[in-house]
């Protein structure tokens, strides 16, 4: 009990409170029937074709926060968004971001790989990395991508000697860590140096990076990369960032003679996975940010350079929940009196891992039906042998939720699929896009035929 901050319970369960907008997709309404609708599918008739557990995107929700990002920050005077693909990747994904005008940032060739297969042309893919094999290297290359971000000195002449085999100069920005660290709302301005991505400012180790490429024929330095967390809600570290960045943009112009012609600031904007997460919306943030940029480089004399940005988890997060069936339902007393139930659901840790990983804090709501039952104090767990295998730590849920019905969490599109796993040896849940009342597969639900042909002894 230490620690946690229980809301108090509701007397009645009103489905209207219940779908807060600002953390349902957009079209996540209750029907008739009192069932929840994403996309204007029936989460009942949803699971009756693809069982659950299932992922299932709002394909206008996602497709518009796509659009609204470019927008916002490109009124905010950025010149390219990216689309960060690690927060969740498919080919359908891949053509939303694109055809809302993104480009789209990979860190390994396997999602550079899928990238390609959705057609998306070389030259607005932005390949990230802190260990990039030859393989991936060679494989960006010859894809013609635009950007690759240089992440240590021992990669550089690597790059340089692929693109010469290619005959090419490949357009890179060199990553660098400026010592500020953000997380929701707080940023950390010291010594966060210490791990593993991008090059010092500090150090000089970001100036060396620059000097060695710029003696190489095979690259071009086109500028600076820095990415300082996720789910950061306001813009303070991003003005911090910009700051140091700045004033290493005029030592570089001072020392070297080289100027910062682009500047990625990377992702990292929040969201609001339940009641009380307030992150600074998209227009907010990109005008606080550019202004910042602008106003910094002007302080110290250097050209603004280009912005460019790859927000994830705010495009993606919010358009996909997860749908899972009720299995066992178990009151257990706490040493306080207080009941706690533990509701058991047909995934867990496999399919959303950041519960487990990071304490994060889900919303979760029953799915089905409508239930004017008084709130129970419940936590959702999924069925892995790990008693850490918990979706939603602590909620309140209509008491007589029962095995079959439907329970949905929201905000599960970016970091669950993605990091999901195969743990226990659970297939991995389909991956549904809605729209318009009809469905489409993003991804198909795997199979245990599918796990087991990686196996030449079964
Ligand atoms: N650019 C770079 C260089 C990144 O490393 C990341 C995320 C992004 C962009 C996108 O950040 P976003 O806008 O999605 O926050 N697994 C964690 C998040 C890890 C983020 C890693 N890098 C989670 O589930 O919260």
């Amino acid at each position: 009990m230490t620690g946690i901050q229980y809301p108090a319970p509701v007397q009645r369960i009103k489905p209207e409170d219940i779908l807060d907008r600002a953390i349902w997709p957009s079209s996540a309404v209750r029907n008739g029937a009192g069932a929840l609708e994403i996309g204007g599918v029936d989460c009942r008739d949803l699971v009756a074709q693809y069982q659950s557990p299932v992922y299932l995107f709002d394909e206008i929700d996602a497709r518009s926060r796509a659009e609204g990002f470019r927008e916002a920050y490109e009124r905010a005077g950025a010149t390219t968004v990216y689309y960060a693909a690690k927060a969740f990747l498919a080919t359908a994904v891949a053509k939303w971001v694109t055809e809302a005008g993104l480009g789209i940032d990979v860190a390994s060739g396997g999602e550079l790989e899928v990238v390609l297969r959705a057609g998306v042309p070389g030259h607005r893919i932005l390949l990230h990395g802190n260990n990039k094999s030859i393989a991936e290297i060679e494989l960006a290359l010859a894809a013609g991508v635009g950007r690759i971000v240089v992440d240590s000195l021992d990669e550089i002449v690597r790059l340089a000697d692929a693109a010469g085999h290619f005959g090419i100069v490949q357009q890179v920005l060199v990553r660098v860590t400026v010592g500020v660290e953000a997380h929701t709302h707080e940023f950390i301005a010291t010594a966060h140096e210490d791990q593993k991505f991008g090059l010092s400012v500090a150090s000089g180790d970001a100036a060396e990076a620059v000097r060695r490429i710029a003696k190489l024929p095979t690259l071009s330095f086109a500028g600076l990369h820095s990415h300082l967390g996720s789910q950061i809600f306001d813009a303070s570290g991003f003005n911090e960032a910009a700051t140091r960045v700045a004033s290493f943009a005029r030592s570089l112009r001072d020392e070297q003679g080289v100027s910062v012609r682009e500047l990625n600031l990377g992702g990292g904007m929040g969201i609001a996975y339940v009641d009380g997460d307030d992150p600074l919306d998209a227009a907010d943030m990109a005008r606080q940010i550019c202004s910042v940029v602008r106003t910094e480089c002007e302080s110290v004399g250097v050209a603004t350079p280009e912005l460019a940005f790859e927000p994830g988890r705010a495009i993606i997060g919010p358009a996909g929940v997860t749908i899972y069936e009720v299995g066992t339902v178990k009151p257990i007393e706490l040493d306080d009196g207080l009941v706690r139930t533990y509701i058991s659901v047909d995934g867990g840790m496999s399919d959303n891992i950041r519960t487990a990983l990071y304490g994060a804090q889900y919303s979760v709501v029953l799915a089905s039906r409508i239930s004017m039952v008084e709130p129970m104090l419940a936590r959702v767990v999924g069925k892995h042998c790990e008693s850490g295998d918990i979706v939603v730590r602590d909620t309140w849920l209509p008491a007589d939720v029962v095995p079959g019905d439907l329970l949905a969490v929201a905000a599960t599109g970016a970091y669950c699929r993605s990091m999901s796993s195969n743990y226990n040896y659970l297939p991995r849940p389909a991956v549904i896009a809605a729209r318009g009342g009809a469905t489409s597969v993003v991804l198909r639900r795997e199979t245990t035929e599918d796990l087991l042909s990686l196996d030449p002894g079964a």
